[in-house]
């Protein structure tokens, strides 16, 4: 947990001109910067960045956000990650709190292995470009595989000497401890000895998202069928190898720019299509791909294409993630290199651009490459054919959002055309398993109901079933609720009177007369109580802790209700013929009209509760009471319509 106070540190430093400038190259025009944008391909610029509203925009493609989540979406890292990049380029020290010991010391070794495996790359490529051993055995096996010097320098691919302890020496000598090197993989102890656990071998340094290096694959040079032709990296505080994709740090920006993310097995066939210029690339490392692996690549891009060889375990490997991937909403695709080839040999035979010709022209969609597979292997056996179409429509099912809704139909029309059997069955079939999902979900739900309530607190401005004039006044609602929230994170800290801060009255007036539930966007109303917390802390919140808040609903809504254009209601010239005042002059006007309108809008609902039990008939007494409350209502109603009429009002 980082605390509020460094997370506003922070935030009061960003310079979004410096930290997006680390990235994109930006020309000033105006009061604005204007770059290439990044995130899609581009030859006139319409990536612009806005200093004073501390947010970028995307003419082009229409990305947007604030320097926070320029960071998550460029390097792709968490809300936690940026912010902790942030720090580290301001010079802020973040003070953890709620961390334990051994989470502490866990990070301590987690940073010290980032350093020894980075020490290791550097002896690694050196040998291998520096050393006679290497340049003889590991820099010409490269060559004669076809890799060039920019791609080697590029993987940063290294060579570790045969003898028995090159870089345990080297290691040891650097002062690195001995309980270091053997966590890292790089040292066994052999006869009571440290010694090169990789020697002999070339080496593939495996990079994070952010370039650092997680650990090692070393692959056997000469075939030897007492060996395995690689070592990996242990398992250790940074590796954990159902989170790591080979090649994701150099594909990244690629697979962004063609919304396309190609998955194939090895090291080499990654490195080899990057040469070929095909570099939205990455390897699962010959296992069939985890959940995490499956997330990782959805923060890039919806769309997999797994290329795999054409053997039978390829096909099965394929296969055996599919469900999941499918239930993350991926868009699978699958081609199979023919020939025994794997995709690095392939390309090197044919040629780049016949590749990707190849590639586009023999793609298949996986659920349906499933279907044509498992038919042929069922043949004419009828039981195996009714249990297919059982696990068909079971797959399909789990394509239930509802954005997956049409494509859902659609491979329920091809896959029952595939089938040969009738479609109006497939659908009820596939709506079985809908059903029991449901059910399924909602009894997990019911479980965990009273701690998940206040997570779908969704806003709905539009609301689809509600005729226009409803619509209406629900947008003049959302108006007013947006325009009290802006009051209250611009100038919830200033004066209200000698005794109170505008916060103070505003909390008050909304605790007194019971106006929080009123409030229909449930994000302005979590952007109300975020503000009383940190408030109440003693933080004196303002726009900024919104904006750079980790819920991006939250922050895109703080940017669109400070930045409504017109700053002043238009009426206001027809009173007033002087300069212009600025909102900053009239804020306890701005608080005081929303605080009204709201007071108002209960007033309203009450009325017609009211006259809702006046329509129930009600006896004597009773009738009386409710007329009664019905008149000191209306009363109030026009003492408020009055008041909101008589200040700005939007
Ligand atoms: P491959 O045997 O296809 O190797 O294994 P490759 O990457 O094509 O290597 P070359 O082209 O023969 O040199 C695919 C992947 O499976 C993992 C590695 O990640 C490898 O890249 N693997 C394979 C291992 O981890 N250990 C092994 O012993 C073999
Ligand atoms: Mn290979």
């Amino acid at each position: 947990m980082i605390p509020q106070q460094t997370i506003q540190e922070i935030q009061s430093k960003i310079d979004i001109i410096e930290v997006v400038g680390e990235f994109v190259r930006l020309k000033r025009r105006g009061t604005n910067y204007l770059g290439l944008c990044p995130f899609h391909n581009e030859k006139t610029p319409s990536f612009t960045v806005s200093p004073a509203k501390e947010i970028y925009k995307c003419f082009g493609c229409g990305r947007s956000g604030n320097t926070i989540g320029f960071l998550m979406e460029h390097e792709k890292y968490s809300y936690v990650e940026a912010l902790r990049w942030l720090a580290n380029r301001y010079g802020i020290e973040i003070v953890e709190s709620e961390t334990s010991p051994e989470f502490r010391q866990q990070q301590q070794t987690a940073d010290s292995l980032y350093i020894l495996n980075q020490f290791a790359q550097k002896f690694f490529s050196d040998q291998l470009y520096n050393a006679e051993e290497g340049t003889d055995i590991g820099l010409s096996y490269l060559k004669e595989r076809g890799f060039n010097d920019e791609t080697i320098k590029k993987f940063q691919l290294g060579y570790n000497p045969a003898a028995r302890d090159s870089f345990a020496k080297a290691a040891l000598a650097a002062q690195y401890s001995q309980d270091l090197l053997q966590k890292s993989g790089l040292i066994v102890i052999r006869d009571n000895k440290p010694a090169d656990n990789y020697h002999g071998r070339i080496i593939f340094p495996i990079h994070n998202q952010s370039g650092k290096v997680l650990g090692f694959g070393a692959r056997i040079i000469a075939k030897n069928d007492r060996a395995p032709k690689y070592i990996n990296t242990p398992e250790n505080e940074i590796y954990v190898k159902s989170r790591i994709l080979y090649g994701s740090y150099f594909a990244r920006h690629a697979i962004d720019r063609e919304n396309e993310c190609l998955l194939v097995e090895g090291y080499t066939d990654v490195i080899s299509l990057h040469q070929a210029g095909i570099e939205n690339v990455v390897a699962s490392g010959g296992t069939s791909l985890t959940p995490d692996q499956l997330r990782l690549i959805k923060k890039y891009s919806n769309n997999l294409t797994i290329i795999y060889d054409g053997d039978n375990a390829g096909i099965k490997a394929a296969l055996r993630g599919l469900d999941l991937a499918i239930e993350e909403g991926l868009n699978v695709q699958l081609v199979l290199i023919p020939d025994k080839e794997d995709p690095d040999s392939y390309v090197r035979k044919v040629g780049a651009d016949a590749f990707k010709d190849f590639i586009k022209s023999s793609k298949k969609d996986i659920i349906l490459f499933q279907v044509e597979n498992s038919l042929k292997e069922a043949g004419n056996d009828s039981t195996r054919k009714a249990a297919l179409v059982n696990q068909i429509a079971e797959t399909i099912a789990r394509l239930n959002k509802a954005e997956d809704f049409t494509r859902q139909q659609d491979y329920i029309h091809r896959s029952a055309e595939l089938m040969k059997i009738d479609e109006a069955g497939l659908t009820t079939l596939v709506n079985q398993f809908i059903r029991e999902k449901i059910t399924k979900e909602e009894k997990k739900a019911a479980k965990t109901a009273p701690e998940n309530r206040t997570d779908d607190a969704t806003p709905k401005v539009n609301d689809g079933g509600k005729d226009e004039e409803a619509l209406f006044l629900i947008f003049k609602d959302e108006l007013n609720e947006r325009a009290m929230v802006r009051s209250l994170i611009e100038f919830g800290n200033k004066p209200w009177d000698d005794n109170q801060t505008v916060a103070d009255f505003v909390f008050s007036e909304m605790e007194v007369n019971g106006l929080y539930d009123l409030l229909d966007n449930k994000k302005l109303l979590q952007m109300i109580e975020l503000f009383k917390t940190w408030y109440e802390e003693g933080l004196a919140p303002g726009p900024k802790n919104f904006l750079y808040y980790e819920d991006v609903q939250i922050s895109q809504l703080s940017v669109d209700i400070t930045n409504t254009q017109d700053e002043i209601s238009p009426k206001w010239k027809e009173y007033y013929d002087g300069p212009m005042p600025t909102r900053e002059e009239l804020y306890k006007q701005d608080v005081l009209s929303s605080v009204n309108y709201l007071k108002l809008r209960k007033i309203r609902r009450m009325i017609l509760e009211n006259q809702q039990d006046l329509e129930k008939n009600p006896t004597g007494e009773e009738l009386l009471t409710l007329l009664q409350t019905h008149q000191h209502l209306k009363e109030l109603e026009i003492d408020l319509t009055r008041l909101t009429g008589t200040v700005i009002l939007r």
